[in-house]
């Protein structure tokens, strides 16, 4: 089977893609990476650690990643993220902490091992800042030609951002982080704005996982309706809430659920728009395209995947 890893800024949707990797018996969920963003990265190991274990797999193992971009020295939660997220990254619902440790050893080694170990059985699905995997190229370059893919959440090709008017979130982390990724030649599915503010979840569905009547189906139900109010505010005319980042898991199951355009991307580092992820003019005539951007998507095959494999993980 597919080896996937998870690199996460553990928030609400970030849980909800760890939940569905574990519902999806065609990827075994090797491991997971933690990022900043929504919570600090001690948050997010926390969160990861205590969800895998509500949802039956305490096996997973899960690693501290860099607690920041390398240009600066620090990080703080935007109060944008806290609303969105709540305080502890899972919509202020509390559940037992696991008694489990972060592993000892480095993420980005993690990273760079697992690929020499499952090489193009590897799937690789980063759904916070591209730090991690960032100083994961710059460290073992040759990682580039080995890995099977790259699926991110992040950025936007066809609509503005959800930070301002140009930036999405997790490439405003770190925008330096993502041009070299975009650049560095792997082969990469960039699953952004275009698509996952098409793919929403309302009370409706989170009423269901409530009524299974298990502690993951009330734990679910709970945290996302918390997503679902705060979109309410944020951004009242959608509907409900966006389902980024089991989004990029399920396009990482499946490719078929969206459509893309090949094209190698690049982040504007520089200038008023640093932060834009844009088309990279200097390899339009390139032949190889080692970037596809996802413009479309099948909406209710994919709503239909991500209510199946949840319920099912929190129905056991
Ligand atoms: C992204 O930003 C975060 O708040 C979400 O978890 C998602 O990864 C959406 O822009
Ligand atoms: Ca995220």
């Amino acid at each position: 089977s597919k080896k996937m890893i998870l690199d996460l800024d553990t928030g609400i949707d970030d849980t909800l893609a760890i939940a569905y990797a574990l519902g999806s018996p065609e990827v075994e969920l090797i491991g997971i990476t933690g990022t900043y963003g929504n919570v600090l990265v001690e948050q997010g190991v926390r969160n990861a650690l205590a969800v895998t274990d509500l949802f039956g797999h305490p096996e997973v193992p899960v690693y501290a990643g860099l607690p920041h971009a390398s240009r600066k020295d620090s990080f703080e939660v935007l109060p944008v993220s806290a609303f969105i997220h709540g305080q502890n990254g899972i919509g202020d619902v509390e559940i037992p902490d696991s008694s489990r440790s972060p592993e000892s050893g480095s993420a980005v080694d993690f990273i760079i091992d697992a690929v020499k170990t499952y090489g193009k059985d590897l799937v690789y699905v980063p759904t916070g800042p591209m730090t991690n995997i960032a100083a994961a190229l710059a460290k073992a370059p040759e990682i580039k030609d080995e890995i099977g893919k790259i699926v991110l959440m992040g950025g936007a090709l066809t609509v503005c951002g959800n930070v301002d008017p140009w930036q999405e979130a997790n490439i405003s982390q770190d925008p330096d982080a993502a041009d070299e990724l975009f650049r560095s030649g792997a082969p990469v599915t960039m699953v952004g704005l275009d698509v996952t503010l098409q793919t929403l979840l309302t009370y409706k569905e989170t009423a269901t996982w409530r009524e299974l009547g298990t502690p993951a189906g009330r734990f679910l139900a709970d945290m996302t309706d918390y997503y679902i109010k705060a979109y309410e505010t944020t951004a009242p005319k959608l509907g409900g809430c966006g389902l980024h980042d089991p989004l990029a898991v399920g396009v990482a199951v499946d490719p078929t659920l969206v459509s893309t355009l090949k094209i190698n991307m690049k982040v504007d580092v520089d200038g008023p728009t640093r932060g834009r992820t844009i088309g990279d003019n200097d390899r339009l005539n390139d032949p190889v395209k080692t970037m596809q951007v996802a413009v479309g998507v099948d909406v209710p095959r994919f709503l239909n995947e991500f209510m199946t494999r949840i319920t099912g993980l929190a129905k056991a």
